[in-house]
């Protein structure tokens, strides 16, 4: 069932490359205020440092993050050295001898071999412009996941006056579409009620058809309170669930504890502080739900990106005829490419969702009550 979802990620990539927005793809955004674990939040998700974050820092371009799951580079060494023939497959990725790797889109030839150093290619970045990054590793799901900035009220520093209304329509501008799934992001420490990742969510997906809550910094809540009423959707219902986390805090980012220590003591937390809901809370659980979501998702958007694509196809394929003889034109070379490419995986997409449909992940995603 992991095989549809690379199958997104490469028509969006194709798409990307020849200039087409038509068409609308699945991914999962993460709306929040500043500082309420947005970028925590991803990098659990991930398993690695590599955004920017902490308390004085701002994500200020949209990241579309694409991650990528690649077999051990064991596992790729064997596939490369037994199969000649094959070394320009796509799963092997031959060349690579690391791990895991990232890659920007607008450096395409340049690979980074350690995730840290992605953080100083998101940090330079200036403008309103998204930022798409993937990451090749053998510890993630593949997911298309989006870091927006956080929602401010003062402008500080350099901002604009209007940062309010700019930052508030780029979110717009990426949980309107209909095809996003909304991770909103709200810290356990400040009061849901008046929380602006919902109320924006709800303004976008009124039904909560494709909200979900991830309640951050449960850690932090004053002694004598905890979170189990929130966490149980009693405060405020959200559809497709609500999932306590507990992230790294800022002692945690500056002693350099890592993920899968963070990962361990959040375990430990979760069973101390909240025992009879652990198993369906956490960082690995939001892992696994997203997951979920996104097949569930994508099933749903087939018929719609079916139709795309083969109205593309034949768009491309009046224009290749077109053009009359074939040609070295290398633009020319791109969109037989991608009609092909188009063609066959429509084909692909069939499959899987004939697939998908008959099993039992039509369950529907579970409501956290
Ligand atoms: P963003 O601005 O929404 O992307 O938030 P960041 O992920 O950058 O986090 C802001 C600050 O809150 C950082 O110092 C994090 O270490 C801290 N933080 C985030 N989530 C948690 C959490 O669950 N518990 C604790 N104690 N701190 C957290
Ligand atoms: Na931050
Ligand atoms: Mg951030």
């Amino acid at each position: 069932m992991e095989t549809l979802i690379p199958v997104i990620n490469r028509l969006q990539e194709v798409f990307l490359t020849v200039g087409a927005d038509s068409i609308q793809l699945p991914q999962i955004v993460v709306v929040g205020s500043q500082s309420s674990g947005k970028s925590s939040v991803l990098e659990s998700l991930v398993g690695r440092d590599f955004l920017p974050r902490g308390s004085g820092i701002v994500t200020r371009r949209p990241l579309v993050l694409q991650l990528v799951h690649v077999p051990p580079l064991e596992e790729r060494r064997k596939h490369d050295n037994g199969n000649e023939s094959k070394r320009n497959s796509q799963n092997s990725y031959p060349g690579i001898k690391a791990e895991e790797w990232g890659t920007f889109l607008h450096c395409k030839n340049q690979v980074f071999l350690y995730l840290e150093l992605l953080c100083i290619g998101l940090l330079a970045g200036i403008g309103n412009d998204p930022i798409y990054l993937k990451i090749f590793s053998p510890n993630v799901l593949s997911l298309t996941l989006v870091d927006l900035p956080g929602i401010t009220k003062v402008p500080v520093g350099d901002q604009p006056e209007d940062i309010e209304i700019q930052v508030q329509e780029m979110i717009l501008s990426f949980i309107s579409n209909p095809n996003s799934i909304i991770l909103s992001v709200s810290p356990a420490t400040s009061d849901l009620a008046t929380s602006d990742a919902l109320k924006l969510a709800r303004e976008v997906d009124p039904d909560g058809r494709r909200t979900l809550l991830v309640v951050t910094k449960l850690d932090l809540m004053d002694a004598g309170t905890d979170a189990l009423e929130v966490l149980l959707g009693r405060v405020i219902p959200v559809r497709l669930g609500i999932i306590g986390v507990v992230n790294r805090s800022q002692h945690d980012l500056n002693t350099r504890k890592s993920v899968p220590d963070a990962a361990k003591d959040e375990q430990a937390f979760l069973q101390r502080h909240y025992p009879s809901l652990a198993s369906r809370c956490g960082s690995r659980y939001l892992a696994r739900t997203l997951s979920r979501l996104l097949m569930h998702h994508i099933r749903d958007c087939l018929p719609e990106l079916k139709t795309r694509v083969t109205v593309l196809t034949a768009q491309y394929q009046a224009r290749l005829n077109s053009y009359g003889q074939p040609v070295e034109d290398p633009s020319a070379m791109l969109l037989q490419i991608v009609t092909k490419f188009a063609s066959d995986y429509c084909n692909t997409i069939e499959g899987t969702a004939r697939h998908i449909q008959t099993s039992e992940l039509c369950g529907g995603a579970r409501i956290c009550y």
